[in-house]
């Protein structure tokens, strides 16, 4: 069993979170998932992890009287569940300083554009309205700011003149459902080299 204990916190869907579950299953990532959390509880993630019998927990934000109640339930639970690694999977929420310094460079987001270019939540719309003719996704260790922390992994994939937001987020999420899991595998095999805060070095 891997010392590592992935801990993934989703908002929606979770076809991120079921990527890399599937990896797991397929001896492809050598960690554990210790407990999925989501910030509502109408997420489709959170089903779907009760599901398969994942420990899964949602913290509802809307009865958290702060940001900072709400940041120290997601703690509390990750730490009962001994959570090594903290992966954001469509986790529509800003962290604070307060969450990054509980799990510092051990925290990892996808992102569906090709950072630092259209961050924030409507990257596709973005994308589609600059008319860039590449987009992409990219993996990142989260730091005190939004979408930009030290990057691990992107990939790319071509805007095509007739995408739709709904077309080019399809095409996208292929190639996340790909990039999260490797990443983490990185991660859990000791492959990831921080060399300062912008520069990942990924060993051979
Ligand atoms: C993904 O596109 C991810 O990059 C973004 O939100 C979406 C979540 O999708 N942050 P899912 O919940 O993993 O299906």
């Amino acid at each position: 069993m891997s010392k590592h204990v992935l801990g993934i916190l989703c908002s929606g869907r979770g076809s991120n979170m079921q990527s890399i579950l599937a990896a797991i299953d397929a001896g492809q990532i050598n960690a554990q998932v210790g407990v999925v959390l989501t910030d509502k509880p109408e997420a489709k993630a959170l089903a779907y992890a009760q599901s398969v019998g994942i420990r899964s927990v949602c913290v509802n934000r809307k009865e958290c009287a702060s940001q900072q109640e709400f940041e120290e339930k997601l703690v509390a639970e990750l730490k009962e569940a001994g959570v090594t690694l903290v992966i954001l999977a469509g986790f529509m929420r800003i962290l604070s300083p307060y969450f990054v310094g509980e799990y510092p460079h051990k925290i990892l987001n996808i992102h569906p554009s090709l950072l630092p270019s259209f961050g924030g939540a409507h990257a596709h719309r973005d994308v589609l309205a600059y008319g860039t003719k590449v987009s992409g996704c990219t993996i990142h260790f989260v730091d005190e700011h939004m979408d930009h922390g030290p990057i691990i992994l992107q990939d790319t994939v071509p805007v095509m003149d007739d995408d739709t937001e709904e077309t080019l987020a399809a095409r996208v999420l292929q190639k996340e459902h790909i990039l999260y899991p490797r990443a983490i595998q990185l991660y859990v095999d000791g492959k990831l080299e921080l060399l300062d805060d912008r520069h990942v070095r990924i060993k051979q």
